[in-house]
This record gives C-alpha cells, sequence and structure tokens, in this order.
C-alpha cells in the first residue's frame, strides 16, 4: 500500500503541518494550511468533528471554548452557528511576545481565512488546488458517539474530491479506523498511541493498519520501537515533534514521516 510519498521525496522523512502552521497562526484556519503550503510541508494534519447538522469541521477540542469566542460543543452546534464565530482572534490575545517568539502577532484578524472555522471540504480543496503534492492526515475525534457517522461523511467527501495525492485516515479509535478499512480497504489507516501497550511493543498493530502514530514520548522512552515496527513491516509517523532534540532523534531513528506544529523551523533544520 502506498502510504506516504516517501520515496519520491529529497528528504527520507515526511514533514507534515499539525493543524497548519500552527504555532505561528491560529490553528485549523485556511490561512495555517496555506502558510504550512507555503513553508513546504510535505503534508497536512487535521482533526475532524462532525456538526449538529451533519458537517465535517476541523476542530481539535470537543468544544469550541479554546479556539473561538463562542462556547458549547461542536457536536450541539450547526454549521451556521460555527460560522459565526471567530476562531482567530483568541491566538493574537493570548499571545506573549516574550514567551512565545514564533507566534504570528499579525492583528489581520478580519482576514477570514484566519477566523472562520474551516469545513473539511474547503481544506480537501486547497489540497486539490495546491500547486504541488501536498499529502494529508486526517484524523477521526471521538467518533463512538457518532456509530459510523464520521466515517461515512468523511470517506464520502473523499471519495467526491478524489485527490491525487496520499490522504491517510488517523485515528487514537481502533474502531474508527476498523470502519475506515471495511468501508474503503485501499485508504491508508495509522493508528494513534498516547502509550505504548505492551501488545504493541513488538511493533505490531491492529489488523490491517500499516502505519504506527506514536507520541514522541513513547519513542524518547522506547528508542527501539521504531526499527520493530519497520521489521513488523509498519511505518511509523510521530507527533508533535517541535523540539530540535527531538526532530534529531526522529531522524537519527529512521522514522518515516514528522507531525509538528512548526514545519519552516523543522524543514530547515533538515536541511
Ligand atoms: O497527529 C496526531 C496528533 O494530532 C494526536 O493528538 O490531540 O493533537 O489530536 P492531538
Ligand atoms: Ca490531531
Amino acid at each position: 500500500t502506498d502510504v506516504g510519498s516517501r520515496r519520491r521525496l529529497a528528504r527520507p522523512l515526511s514533514v507534515i503541518a499539525h493543524r497548519g502552521a500552527s504555532m505561528e497562526v491560529p490553528e485549523h484556519t485556511l490561512a495555517a494550511y496555506r502558510r504550512a503550503i507555503e513553508e513546504g510541508a510535505d503534508g497536512l494534519e487535521c482533526d475532524v468533528r462532525l456538526t449538529a447538522d451533519g458537517h465535517l469541521v476541523c476542530v481539535h477540542d470537543r468544544r469550541v471554548n479554546r479556539t473561538s469566542n463562542g462556547r458549547g460543543a461542536v457536536s450541539a452546534l450547526e454549521l451556521a452557528d460555527l460560522a459565526a464565530l471567530d476562531f482567530g482572534s483568541w491566538k493574537n490575545r493570548h499571545a506573549d511576545p516574550f514567551e512565545s517568539p514564533d507566534r504570528d502577532t499579525d492583528k489581520d484578524t478580519g482576514d477570514p481565512e484566519r477566523t472562520s472555522v474551516l469545513t473539511l471540504e474547503r481544506l480537501l480543496q486547497l489540497v486539490a488546488d495546491a500547486p504541488r503534492p501536498v499529502e494529508l492526515a486526517i484524523e477521526t475525534k471521538h467518533p463512538t458517539r457518532w456509530a459510523d457517522q464520521v466515517e461515512t461523511r468523511l470517506l464520502e467527501l473523499l471519495d467526491r474530491y478524489r485527490l491525487p495525492t496520499p490522504v491517510r485516515i488517523m485515528s487514537f479509535s481502533p474502531r474508527s479506523l476498523q470502519r475506515v478499512r471495511a468501508a474503503a480497504p485501499e485508504i491508508p489507516t495509522v493508528y494513534l498511541m498516547q502509550l505504548l501497550l505492551p501488545r504493541h511493543r513488538d511493533g505490531r498493530l491492529p489488523p490491517g493498519v500499516r502505519v504506527a502514530g506514536p507520541s514522541v514520548r513513547i519513542l524518547r522512552a522506547h528508542p527501539e520501537y521504531v526499527a520493530r515496527a519497520h521489521r513488523a513491516g509498519n511505518q511509523v509517523h510521530v507527533w508533535t515533534v517541535d523540539e530540535p532534540e527531538d526532530v534529531e532523534l526522529c531522524v537519527r531513528l529512521g522514522v518515516d514521516a514528522i507531525i509538528t506544529n512548526r514545519p519552516q523551523q523543522v524543514l530547515s533544520q533538515l536541511s
């Protein structure tokens, strides 16, 4: 299965922008993804959730409280409710230029691409229109409460757009990945891991999954994991790798992809 564009890259590993170039630009906004593409990221990561009226939107938290000026669960709000919120200004409000020199201090929060909720559909269009191939790693968030609606809607959209670039579906939920494999076995799936459970220490993954998605903490504690996963025939895509020493660790261990909030810095470290 083609789980990435590794062979076509000049670099030995893919650099995937986590929620876009989210250290600098409000996460999960169109502007954050545009920035990541401009910076040369090989791919984009996003989280998806269903709204009350069945649209997939790119929002990480269950509620909109942290990343917008609204309140409430995404699942309780309709797309029109989300469209009325500001998903960008929080970043400038909380920015402390002394503590976070990487944060973008532009005050152009009137730019809708920096402040509007992003639908998955709009993100797929951005990738379709990109001037070069851009990988997409889509994470299903807490899909169990929706039965299979998240995966069904996601696969419908992917089928409609048929992007010419690699698309992967990631989840912490083996059940969500299993639903994807049952409906679309051609789409590579990534099993995200916060902890390395004893049953995965030998590098094996749930049936049919060919990419491990360990946190970088797992790699710090279990550096031998990468070689084991490779021996088991699986790739390793690591999150969230922002510190130069973690980038170095990933390179030394030979991971296949790095998921980072600061693609530009990681790319310049690798060049
Ligand atoms: O890319 C995987 C990573 O995003 C998983 O953690 O909480 O940032 O979605 P989280
Ligand atoms: Ca995620």
